[in-house]
């Protein structure tokens, strides 16, 4: 795998562990580093060993603390639109990948951060997780896509009081919300993460794609969700993992899923 100054990766059994590796500065995203997540993203594209995929943030306070400041104070009018159009490219990427994708929220996940955790399919979060969109605070507003998934995710009333306020919620509260799918401790995230996605790699690989694909389709404006449904279940009846999964549960066995 291409070595990365920003991101630490490590594979195991199937599963990519992502960790955003700049905790001096909190995790926060320097273009370089969002140009890295695109590297690795499309390495989980094109590499079949690669079965699922974690985002982690180095160190015990954050995920990913937002955007790099230092670099947004440089941003003008021409460069800001290509700077979130490239972050907003790169979030599509995770959230359209096939395989799934989880972050494990184990601090800040503010701004970026936040944007990041929402790009990925499932959030679980340690106890002492933080997340917000302050960019109002800043004069600005989300552009990696945070104005368009926090209120999908948790509806347009408390999404836009929690970008106008720029307040920070907990763990819990974010899980009231639906932001977030599980609150651990810190010391069971990981394997709370390694538990669910062990479980989905149990499943059949294409329908595990294709619910991913007819979900995201909800969103989609240009896409009749229901036709995509209904392509995709037709799409599964083509499969041999149809096959051994009907013919499992006849000759009541486990499922062999190959993938194919
Ligand atoms: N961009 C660049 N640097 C950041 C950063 C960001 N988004 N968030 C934190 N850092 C840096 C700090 O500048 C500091 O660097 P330094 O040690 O070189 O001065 C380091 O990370 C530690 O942060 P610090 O602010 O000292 O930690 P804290 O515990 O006092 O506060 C936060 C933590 C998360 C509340 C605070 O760092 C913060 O508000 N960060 C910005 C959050 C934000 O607005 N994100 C959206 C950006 S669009």
């Amino acid at each position: 795998m291409a070595p990365f100054d920003n991101l630490l990766l490590q594979l195991e059994n199937g599963i990519l562990t992502i960790t955003i590796n700049r905790a001096d500065k909190l995790n926060a995203l320097n273009i370089e580093t969002i140009r890295e997540i695109k590297t690795a993203i499309q390495q989980v594209y094109d590499d079949p060993a690669i079965r699922a995929v974690v985002f982690v943030g180095a160190g015990t306070k954050a995920f990913v603390a937002g955007a790099d400041i230092a670099e947004i104070a440089e941003l003008s009018d021409v460069n800001a639109r290509s700077f979130a159009e490239r972050g907003q490219e790169v979030f599509s990427m995770i959230e359209n990948s096939t395989k799934p994708v989880i972050a494990a929220v184990n601090g800040f996940a503010l701004g970026g951060g936040c944007e990041l955790a929402m790009a990925c399919h499932m959030r679980v979060a340690s106890n002492n997780a933080k997340f917000g969109q302050p960019e109002v605070n800043l004069g600005l507003i989300p552009g990696y896509g945070g104005t368009q998934r926090l209120t999908q995710l948790i509806g347009k009333g408390k999404a836009v009081e929690l970008m106008m306020t720029g307040d920070m919620i907990s763990a819990d509260e974010a899980k009231d919300l639906g932001l977030v799918n599980h609150v651990t401790t810190q010391e069971d995230l990981m394997p709370k993460c390694y538990e669910i996605l062990n479980k989905i790699l149990t499943k059949a690989p294409l329908a595990i794609g294709l619910v991913i694909d007819c979900v995201n389709a909800v969103f989609d404006k240009e896409e009749d969700g229901y036709q995509t449904e209904a392509n995709s279940f037709a799409r599964c009846c083509t499969s041999q993992d149809f096959i051994e999964g009907t013919n499992a549960f006849l000759e009541k066995r486990k499922p062999e899923f190959k993938g194919n």
